[in-house]
């Protein structure tokens, strides 16, 4: 059944639904139906939530922390009892398969608790004059965190709330007010969120919203007066339009990948499938730390590929309703041409077609290209869809070669049974992280998660968020002759 209703946004406390422009229609890769309509806001409107932020800012900041933090355990709560209605808007808003829906949701509680325990626990410290060679003992410095102010949390379509959730809360406990510009798909599961985290009792003007096409009010919004921090996930293309845009404002830029999984003749290789079908498929390869490319030794490429021949085929594909289901319609028809051309392209210059790659509308059978050579764009464009690519090599030092010429930094998997040979290629590897005998993935959320090259800058990770979204001030005494 079709929702009608016009979702507003949170300003100072209050929701509003703008009444400057026509609203956007938000309509389910799914089926099609409407999933809810949104605020096209003006620029006045925008005005208004950053100086609702602004405002409140210097008050929420003096909250006491463990009020801070009860706040946080309250919205962990209201999330998850709101999990059913949450995970079935997430299916409908972006055909994220129900299985997925809820594990984004109860990780994001998680989220907020642990967020809470870190913010209360963070201390600051006393560094001592003399502990540095020539310091004089006369000297003191007392280092506290201080907010950044108001912190911009731009999300992506992928993890709706996750990935909202993973900014705000951390930006909450280091003192900052919030200002959340969801994307426009999956704004409407946003918005549902933050309705828990309002009703569990954040004074007015601590967290807003803006929404409204990237396109149309990303400059005004990124580019405003009154934000001090921006943390944007997304796309490269986004991320680098926009630090250039807003040059003097610090930014966390989380964006593309290209992950490698490199998987040496040693590799067990049942349980490298098994990782890589994970890693590259699920949620139909919509996710910044999918498997994007095997780069595998070719003594045991065929073994490795006949492996995850059977897996892939026996992976359930359709409707996200359906219990089970791991490949779902991608998120537009946009994507799916983009996808569907790539893979065509690439079997076009002489790639081989392993499995998959069927289109019926939006949903694409999960697809395995081999013999994939350095030459063609599937060997180093991010598809953001279910089609993988396997790079023969010769040797290890050739896959950590490729491997490293990708524009991207964010993850690379390792299969090999020798831990010292995983550790030297890992030391080798241009990426924020290298999972060892694993498939790429953001997590345990408390470890540090970041990109390099065109992967991002600035790393997140609840208290490297924290850290992240505050600065450190320094008091320093100076006593007459001790
Ligand atoms: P996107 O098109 O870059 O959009 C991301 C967000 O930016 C959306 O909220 C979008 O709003 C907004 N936006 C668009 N244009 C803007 C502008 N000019 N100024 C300010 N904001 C603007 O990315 P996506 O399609 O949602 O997500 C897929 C991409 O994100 C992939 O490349 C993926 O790898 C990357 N990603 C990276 C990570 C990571 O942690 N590294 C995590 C998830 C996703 P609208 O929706 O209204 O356009
Ligand atoms: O899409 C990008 C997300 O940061 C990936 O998170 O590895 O938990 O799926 P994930």
């Amino acid at each position: 059944m079709s929702n009608t209703r016009i979702y507003g946004n949170l300003i100072n406390g209050e929701w509003r639904v703008s009444r400057d422009n026509p609203p956007i229609e938000v309509s389910s890769p799914v089926d099609g139906s409407l999933v809810g309509r949104l605020s096209s806001m003006s620029q006045e409107e925008l005005d208004l939530a950053a100086a609702s932020a602004k405002a409140a800012q210097k008050s929420w900041a003096a909250y006491p922390v463990y009020r801070k933090a009860e706040l946080m355990y309250r919205a962990a709560q209201l999330l998850e009892e709101r999990v059913e209605e949450l995970s079935d808007c997430l299916t409908m808003e972006i055909a994220k398969d129900k299985k997925s829906a809820v594990s984004e949701i109860k990780r994001s509680a998680d989220l907020l608790r642990y967020t809470a325990d870190v913010g209360k626990s963070l201390q600051g410290e006393a560094i001592f004059g003399d502990s540095f060679p020539g310091g004089s003992r006369d000297k003191m410095s007392c280092v506290t965190r201080t907010p950044m102010g108001t912190v911009l949390a731009i999300s992506p379509f992928n993890y709706p709330i996750n990935l909202a959730i993973s900014k705000i809360g951390p930006a909450l406990m280091g003192g900052n007010t919030v200002i959340l510009k969801p994307a426009t798909q999956g704004a409407v599961s946003a918005l549902k969120m933050v309705e828990c985290m309002q009703q569990a009792g954040l004074p007015a003007g601590a967290l807003n919203t803006v929404t409204g096409l990237g396109s149309v009010i990303g400059d005004a919004i990124t580019g405003h007066k009154d934000v001090d921090f921006i943390n944007f996930t997304g796309s490269t293309e986004v991320g680098e339009h926009i630090s250039q845009l807003v040059s003097m404002t610090p930014v966390i830029l989380e964006l593309g990948g290209k992950d490698a999984a490199i998987v040496l003749p040693d590799a067990d290789l049942d349980f490298a499938a098994d990782n890589i079908v994970e890693g590259a498929y699920s949620y139909s390869g919509q996710r910044c730390t999918a498997v994007k490319r095997i780069l595998v030794v070719d003594k045991v490429a065929d073994a490795l590929i006949e492996k995850l021949k059977a897996r892939i085929e026996s992976l359930k594909v359709g409707d996200p309703r359906e219990e089970g289901v791991t490949v779902t319609p991608l998120v537009s028809e946009k994507s799916a041409d983009f996808v569907e051309s790539l893979m065509n392209r690439a079997l076009k210059q002489g790639a081989r077609l392993v499995t998959g790659g069927r289109r019926e509308g939006n949903l694409i059978y999960p697809a395995l290209l081999d013999r994939v050579t350095t030459d063609m764009d599937l060997a180093w464009v991010e598809p953001f869809g279910p089609v993988l690519p396997v790079v023969r090599v010769q040797s290890e030092d050739e896959a950590v070669e490729i491997a490293n010429r990708s524009e991207y930094g964010l993850q690379s998997s390792v299969f090999t049974n020798n831990l010292n040979r995983a550790f030297s290629i890992a030391a080798r590897l241009e990426v924020g992280t290298v999972q060892i005998n694993n498939k790429p993935e953001r997590g345990p959320d408390n470890f540090p998660f970041l990109g390099v090259k065109s992967s991002g800058m600035g790393t997140q990770g609840v208290r490297y968020s924290i850290e992240s979204m505050t600065r450190p001030k320094a008091v320093t005494i100076n006593l007459a002759g001790g």
